[in-house]
């Protein structure tokens, strides 16, 4: 099995967006916040330029790329346009997420098991181009086997069910992202994790020890509103460390 000591912290920046295009203008500024996100402990940063434009724009990915000196993250659907901004930005890597014009936010994974014929010419260029292609999907073995086949690095498994469930119920999702997170190292993927992270749900996610990566957004924004991002960050951080260290209360910290 392979421990990842060192769990890594994307801070998705899509939401400063949303903040800056609810009034039109350059304020808030998400390349401001991908900076604060670096100083206060950030491993990369994460961001989705959806077909619709809603948040992150062009110009921000030329920005991120051009201004930030950690990876970048970019979360795109299996489009061609988005397939040739990949290619004109390169970065560190791309996670293929399913994208619907009506949803609020990413719904579900990517179906791979039903999209492969469509997907394997994306993870084939650009992964021939060099970028580490990610594949967004829920934590099913079927996924899991059919992304391993189309030749992607790395899984991202969506905590969203995770996170919104209650009681039982969430204590059976954590036990399908422990089993998928175990059966994804098996198949050699490296494993990432992400979705509706907070405070109170990221302790059981961060302690499966296959994960190596969160990507986190929406919560962190929310959150510095009341405290900054450098609060939210460095409390989000040092609750990852303290799972990932097997040190119990991370929850009630
Ligand atoms: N990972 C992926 C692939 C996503 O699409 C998102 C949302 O854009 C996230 C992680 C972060 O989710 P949240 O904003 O709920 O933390």
């Amino acid at each position: 099995m392979t421990l990842v000591n060192r769990l890594r912290l994307g801070v998705n920046i899509d939401h400063v967006a949303t903040i800056r295009n609810a009034r039109g203008g350059r304020h808030p500024d998400p390349v401001r916040a991908a900076r604060l996100a670096a100083e206060a402990g950030a491993d990369g940063i994460t961001a989705h330029l959806r077909e619709d434009r809603r948040h992150i724009s062009d110009e921000d990915i030329e920005r991120l790329s051009r201004e930030i000196d950690l990876p970048l993250n970019l979360e795109m659907a299996a489009t061609e346009e988005m397939l040739l901004i990949a290619l004109r930005h390169k970065p560190h890597a791309v996670c293929m997420v399913p994208e619907k014009r009506e949803e609020l936010t990413t719904e579900g994974g990517l179906d791979v098991a039903a999209q492969h014929r469509h997907l394997a010419s994306y993870v084939e260029r650009l992964g021939g181009a060099g970028i580490r292609v990610s594949l967004f999907i829920d934590p099913s073995p079927v996924q899991l086997h059919v992304a391993k086949a189309l030749g992607a690095p790395v899984v991202e498994l969506h905590t969203g069910a995770y996170c919104e469930a209650n009681g039982a119920a969430r204590e059976a999702e954590l036990q399908r992202l422990i089993e998928a997170a175990a059966y994804a190292d098996d198949l050699g993927l490296e494993v990432h994790a992400g979705h509706g992270l907070a405070f109170d749900s990221v302790g059981p996610v961060a302690a499966i020890p296959q994960i190596a990566e969160l990507n986190i957004g929406h919560f962190l924004v929310g959150e510095a509103i009341f405290g900054g991002l450098d609060s939210s960050i460095k409390r989000m951080r040092a609750l990852m460390d303290q799972a990932r260290a097997g040190v119990s209360g991370a929850e009630s910290a």
